[in-house]
């Protein structure tokens, strides 16, 4: 690959950067280290990294660094810290960043200046502690921001007050949240505007509030997926998320997937098949337009059922058709049959006359 990388480019990574990479790799107890860089991708595995490393390929266009030990990102970070008000060495061409199981805990303002480019972030598997209001500033073009498992830090602020409005001047299309034990859908005033995807997948979402998830509407059209959540299947707990997804159901894509985890009777049902009655809903009324889909599947059954008994019906009629109108033909052929055993028996009584006086003499010969 290394040979690769100088044919095609003509800044090759300076060899600095790999034997960087690998000197601690070397002390550490990290028996497997994989480094690798070509222009386009750099690449850092399981190397005990304690700072980013400053001498990245000018044109690299993905960098990956796992395993590393980071904790606390300055200014500008990767494009090699901050000098005379500008970033000193800017990676113009950076696009996909993944910093997971860094041990990243504080993001200082700026950290991701110099990345004019930078369009996926994954700070996830981190234990954020303490991200400056401005961390991203200058990210322009960032679309989608993983920080899955990332606010589990002990002692760590909600994610509301982490990320006071450091996502606010983003422009986001999905921001993911899984695996965060989050109780609550995240305050709306802390997501950015025009955002359409929020993963919020295995968290431990029982219920959600009415006010965030119109508040979550006003920001435009946001989709929620809510996977492995320990949904409580009540009326009370139910309704807010039911109303929501009325006449929407775009806005839950998995919504056919989720299952209840309480109360005990209903445990492991598909959420989206209970009726009214499961719920022990009192006041019918306004839910008449909220009953899912148990018994409108039944219908797509027997409909289906219907359905392919008529097409089969529709095989047997153009079938007798076939033949009414065939009919002629089948006489015709019927006779010619019928003439042709006729000749053949004919044939058959003529030879044995033939053949009758040699057949009652042979005796006679032996
Ligand atoms: C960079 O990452 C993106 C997204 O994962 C991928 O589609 C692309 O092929 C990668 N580019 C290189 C040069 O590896
Ligand atoms: C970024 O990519 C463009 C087009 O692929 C290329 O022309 C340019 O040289 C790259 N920038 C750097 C700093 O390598
Ligand atoms: C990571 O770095 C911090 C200081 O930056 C240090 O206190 C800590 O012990 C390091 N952790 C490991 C696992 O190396
Ligand atoms: C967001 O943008 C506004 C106006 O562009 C600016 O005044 C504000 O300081 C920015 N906030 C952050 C955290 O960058
Ligand atoms: C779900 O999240 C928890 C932490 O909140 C994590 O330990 C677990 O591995 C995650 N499960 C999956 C399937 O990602
Ligand atoms: C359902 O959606 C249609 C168009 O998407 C809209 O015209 C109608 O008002 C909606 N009904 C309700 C009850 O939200």
């Amino acid at each position: 690959l290394a040979a690769d990388a100088a044919h095609r480019h003509e800044s090759p990574p300076p060899p600095g950067l790999l034997g960087l990479w690998a000197a601690p790799a070397a002390g550490r107890s990290c028996p497997s280290c994989f480094c690798f860089a070509t222009p386009d991708t750099v690449q850092c595995r399981y190397v005990r990294l304690l700072e980013p490393p400053d001498e990245l390929p000018r044109a690299v266009h993905n960098l990956s660094i796992v395993g590393g030990n980071l904790t606390v990102l300055r200014t500008a970070a990767f494009a090699g810290g901050w000098a005379r008000g500008e970033p000193v060495r800017p990676l113009g061409n950076l696009t996909l960043l993944v910093l997971t199981h860094n041990h990243i805990e504080t993001l200082e303002e700026a950290t991701f200046a110099g990345l004019p480019s930078l369009a996926t972030l994954d700070l996830s598997h981190n234990p954020l502690r303490s991200v400056a209001p401005g961390a991203f500033a200058s990210c322009a073009r960032l679309r989608t921001l993983r920080l899955n498992q990332a606010l589990l830090a002990p002692g760590a602020p909600p994610f509301a007050e982490l990320l006071d409005g450091a996502l606010l001047n983003l422009s986001l299309v999905r921001l993911e949240l899984a695996g965060n034990r989050l109780r609550q859908l995240p305050a709306p005033w802390a997501l950015p505007p025009g955002l359409e995807e929020l993963d919020l997948r295995n968290n431990s979402l029982r219920a959600l509030r009415s006010e965030r998830l119109d508040a979550l509407a006003a920001l435009g059209r946001v989709r929620l997926l809510l996977d492995s959540n320990p949904l409580h299947c009540d009326c009370a707990s139910l309704r807010p998320l039911l109303l929501w997804l009325r006449n929407a159901t775009w806005r839950a894509p998995g919504v056919r997937r989720l299952r209840c985890a309480s109360p005990p009777q209903l445990r492991d049902r598909l959420l989206w098949r209970l009726r009214l009655l499961q719920l022990e809903c009192l006041d019918g009324a306004d839910w008449a337009l909220l009953e899912p889909g148990g018994a409108e599947e039944e219908e797509m059954e027997t409909a289906s059922y219907v359905f392919f008994g008529i097409v089969l019906a529709l095989i047997g009629v153009v079938f007798l058709m076939v033949l009414y109108l065939n009919r002629k033909g089948i006489k015709r052929w019927l006779s010619n049959l019928r003439e042709a055993c006729r000749d053949q028996m004919e044939g058959y009584h003529y030879r044995y006359e033939q053949d009758s006086d040699p057949r009652r003499a042979s005796p006679g010969d032996l």
